[in-house]
């Protein structure tokens, strides 16, 4: 056994390097695997390196891009030649202008600092879309009369003759409503909400599928069929429908090549026909499903159908601004099987998926004709073990299903979802079983990208409830739920989840999506609307009423995806929002800099003690302190967005507005002893975070933070605005204990409580489900709400310790918290430049701490020791043959021993 004491390694210098067989891989354009559909000019590439030797760093790059997958030399469209740079994240490609409708292929090579060079890396590739509106030849085509709410499906067809082999066949396809195409009888793509959610009025997007496999020489038939969606169904409350609109539409083009080098368009047109006259009699996101099997219309999507008694349509023009989808496409991501079916203490016939997820159920059941199978969908029991469905509010989420008595039947809902964990079964012919029922989980595809795990089998409870939780409300927008009569863009939700989000998920075209839609939901004086896409002001409403920790949003989410992803673009684009949201502020707030009335939610939700309690204080936290504190949050963050982009001029005027607010509420809130706010713990963690105290008011905030948790014995009492930092205003300010002691604790209010009542995802209260069972008031009870899955970032950030030191994790920082209240703590992410991991385990007196930092990186490892002749950097343990080692110096401030590292595995042991 070999180690290496620190007198020893403070004597290397890292220089001589090993390297093994260099290569590149996981080549993405715009943050997506072989996009298609891609409106950007100047599409973006990045790529991994491969090799777990140490230091290794890319010293050039050479791109090249064909319009064949061969590189012949005639379909070179571009060579950047060898490029020194280190650059392999989002490089513009920037060749000469490409063409719309086309797949461009890619490839990379790279060399590294031992003077090597990687051969080709595998083929990736891109397709541009329709860039300009006027790209599209196809019309809006409609049914007749089709404006009332809950009608049937509007089903659409067309049949085509094709003379020549086709060589390509590409679909270009959007709809008002869901759409479902299908060519010769079988559904085109695999991605179902389609077309998913914008703001509608502003831009629509349209979606692309390769169908060459789909089509054949001679009778073709495409058939669409449509649902009420986000565009007409009912959305937000008070029974409001058809926000966008009353009539759903179709707009479709498909351009076919022949292998003569020949081609041809078939478009949605005043010849198309259409009926409604089908199986699907009512569909509705909040509601459900109506689905009557015996009115089957079959063979309706193929050629040759008898169409004599379907309608002609009617065209329309809408002035739609259709954009390439951007973000992650939904999907039936996978599927559970029930746990239990059981009977009710009344006698009700319910089935338990044993995961509160969100899509729905595939049935399978055989019976006479006629017989109709009812499924409601719940997320709980009530302490009677009956179903509970109250906290869905006005929402129905019931599927009914009428059987065509044709044998085995097998239906699964295509236009509505659901977010439930038991579903209850009525008029099923037969015996239910296990086998009859299918949970189908949905939503938007996005890579899994994170993973933590610790010694306390609650907490990986925890973590797997997070990741429900993203789940459920991942589907094309953040949602704040995803089962009562709700389900919307909730923008302070989705601020305090971001961060949390980005570690479990790759998030960065969801939310690059998302984000444009905020900017063009804002008003034109800057305020962001409360929910995006903004469905609760008038559509063309000019003004909306903001609140603080909110409206935020704007600011908070592109700047940590910027700390994620690196993605300037994404920032440059959205620095015009972020701005109109600080200068709403700033003129409200005017001469005083203190925003009053500019908070409406305050910290929601925050700990309330029982009615009878008087000896407890409450967490309040008041309005305008809240709202002053994220105004100086904002403008600090943009500030630093400024300085990012070059904009020195506005990264000076924000920075000084930032210490002008943090003098002002200084003045307002913060007493010479450090009490600050109403001595809520949000108070002192808000001012913390933001950092508005004066460097020696520090200690005593924090003390007094640390106080009123310790007078609760280790609760807390925070809501959606001070939960997500809590954790980190104590391990930042010296109480790191005490951040483990909130963490795991069990009782109410706490991130364990639910776990501990058996919870399969974040619950929004704290005390959805009391501990007598009963529950929170059902107006506002949901149990799958992420937003205090926002410790999800701490149990990241610092108990594995995996956080960026620059944007992108180009320099990554290794800061993990050790506790004796753990064995062990470990997470990995994969990051834009590949797969970082940090974890520690105590053992026999000694810490273990395993680090792997990925190519083309460099880290500051932070050891949980300021005692460098503790450390042992143990060689042997990576089993490979190591020749550079890191730099150890003392850090003073922090008083740890900081190791600087290049690429490579780590095992460091230190002494307790
Ligand atoms: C939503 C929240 C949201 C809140 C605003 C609720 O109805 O479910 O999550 O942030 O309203 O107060």
């Amino acid at each position: 056994m070999k180690s290496f004491k620190l007198f020893l390694l403070l004597l290397f210098i890292p220089g001589i390097i090993y390297s093994q067989g260099l290569s590149v891989f996981d080549l993405t354009c715009e943050h997506k695997k072989n996009p298609v559909g891609i409106d950007n000019k100047q599409p973006r590439l990045s790529w991994k390196i491969s090799g777990t030797s140490r230091n290794l760093m890319q010293t050039a790059y050479s791109l090249r891009v064909a319009s064949d997958p061969g590189f012949s030399g005639k379909s070179l469209v571009w060579q950047s030649g060898k490029v020194n740079s280190e650059e392999s994240v989002l490089v513009p490609y920037s060749g000469p202008e490409l063409k719309p409708g086309t797949r461009y292929f890619w490839q990379v090579r790279i060399w590294d600092n031992n003077g090597k060079s990687s051969g080709w890396s595998e083929t990736a590739s891109w397709e541009t879309g329709l860039s300009e509106n006027a790209d599209w030849k196809a019309e809006w085509i409609e049914m007749q009369g089709d404006t009332n709410r809950y009608s049937p499906s509007p089903h659409f067809r067309k049949e085509f003759n094709l003379t020549k082999n086709i060589s390509r066949a590409v679909v270009y396809i959007t709809a008002h409503g869901f759409y479902e195409l299908h060519l010769n009888g079988k559904k085109v793509g695999d991605q179902v909400l389609t077309p998913g959610w914008t703001t509608y009025g502003k831009r629509l997007q349209y979606q692309v599928y390769d169908v060459t496999g789909l089509l054949s020489k001679g009778v073709n038939a495409a058939g669409a069929v449509l649902g009420d969606g986000w565009y007409r169904g009912t959305l937000a409350w008070g029974n409001n429908w058809a926000v966008y609109g009353k009539r759903l539409g179709l707009l479709m083009q498909m351009k076919i090549s022949f292998t003569d080098g020949t081609e041809t368009m078939i478009v949605t047109d005043g010849s198309w026909k259409c009926s409604n006259d089908g199986a699907i009699r009512m569909n509705d996101i909040y509601n459900g499903e109506t689905y009557d099997a015996t009115r089957k219309l079959t063979g309706w999507n193929l050629g040759g159908y008898d169409d004599s008694k379907w309608e002609p349509v009617r065209t329309a023009v809408y002035n739609n601004n259709i954009v390439a989808s951007e973000g992650a496409l939904i999907r039936k991501i996978e599927e559970i099987k029930p746990v239990k079916v059981f009977r009710s203490p009344k006698g009700s016939l319910l089935v338990d998926m044993g995961q509160n997820m969100v899509g729905w159920i595939r049935l399978k059941v055989s019976g006479p004709k006629g017989t109709v199978v009812t499924l409601r969908h719940a997320e709980v029991l009530d302490k009677y073990g009956e179903f509970y469905t109250e906290n869905l509010r006005a929402a129905k989420c019931q599927i009914t299903y009428t059987l065509a008595g044709t044998g085995e039947e097998i239906y699964e809902p295509r236009f509505t979802f659901m977010g439930f964990r038991f579903v209850e079964v009525s008029g099923f012919p037969g015996e239910l079983t296990a086998d009859n029922i299918t949970g189908v989980v949905v939503h938007s595809d996005m890579e899994v990208t994170g993973s933590y795990e610790s010694s306390n089998p609650l907490l990986n409870q925890l973590q797997h409830n997070i990741k429900w939780g993203q789940k459920g409300n991942f589907v094309d927008v953040p949602t704040d739920c995803p089962q009562r009569d709700e389900r919307l863009g909730w923008t302070g939700d989705a601020q305090a989840f971001t961060r949390t989000a980005a570690f479990n998920y790759d998030v960065a075209a969801f939310f690059t999506k998302w984000l444009k839609d905020l900017a063009l939901d804002q008003k034109p004086g800057g305020e962001v609307p409360d929910v995006i896409p903004d469905v609760l002001n008038p559509q063309n409403a000019k003004t909306a009423r903001p609140s603080a920790g909110w409206g935020d949003v704007a600011v908070i989410t592109p700047w940590t995806l910027y700390q994620v992803y690196g993605d300037k673009d994404l920032l440059s684009r959205q620095y015009p929002s972020m701005k109109a949201w600080v200068e709403y502020i700033r003129a409200n707030a005017g001469d005083s800099y203190i925003w009053k009335g500019g908070s409406k939610y305050g910290d929601w939700l925050f700990y309330h003690p029982p009615v009878n309690n008087h000896s407890e204080p409450d967490g309040h936290t008041e309005h305008d302190f809240i709202a002053t504190a994220f105004f100086a949050y904002s403008s600090g963050l943009l500030s630093k967005a400024a300085e990012e982009l070059g904009k020195s001029d506005d990264a000076a005027f924000y920075s000084g507005l930032y210490d002008k607010i943090k003098e002002v509420f200084n003045q307002e809130y913060v007493t010479p002893a450090g009490r600050v706010g109403t001595n809520s713990q949000t108070s002192y963690v808000l001012a913390l975070m933001f950092d508005l105290l004066p460097e020696e008011l520090r200690p005593k905030a924090t003390r007094f933070l640390a106080d009123d948790i310790r007078s609760r014995r280790n609760h807390l009492s925070t809501g959606f605005l001070g939960t997500p930092f809590l954790c980190h205003v104590l391990t930042r300010n010296g109480y790191p204990d005490l951040a483990y002691d909130l963490l795991l604790q069990e009782t109410y209010p706490s991130w364990l409580y639910p776990v501990k009542m058996g919870a399969t995802t974040i619950w929004e209260r704290w005390d959805g489900q009391k501990t007598d069972s009963t529950f929170q008031d059902a107006g506002m009870n949901s149990f799958n709400h992420y937003a205090y899955g926002a410790i999800g970032d701490w149990m990241y950030r610092s108990s594995a310790g995996i956080d960026n030191g620059k944007p992108g994790y180009k320099e990554i920082v290794v800061y993990p918290y050790i506790t004796k209240k753990l064995d062990f703590s470990r997470a990995s992410f994969e990051s834009p430049y590949g797969t970082i991991s940090s974890g520690w385990e105590r053992k026999d007196g000694k810490i273990i701490l395993r680090v792997v930092i990925p190519p083309n990186t460099s880290a500051r490892i932070f050891l949980p020791t300021g005692d460098l002749s503790k450390v042992n950097l143990r060689e042997e343990a990576t089993k490979k043959p190591q020749t550079a080692i890191p730099v150890f110096t003392h850090n003073k401030k922090e008083n740890r021993i900081e190791a600087s590292a290049g690429s490579g595995e780590y095992v460091f042991e230190i002494s307790e």
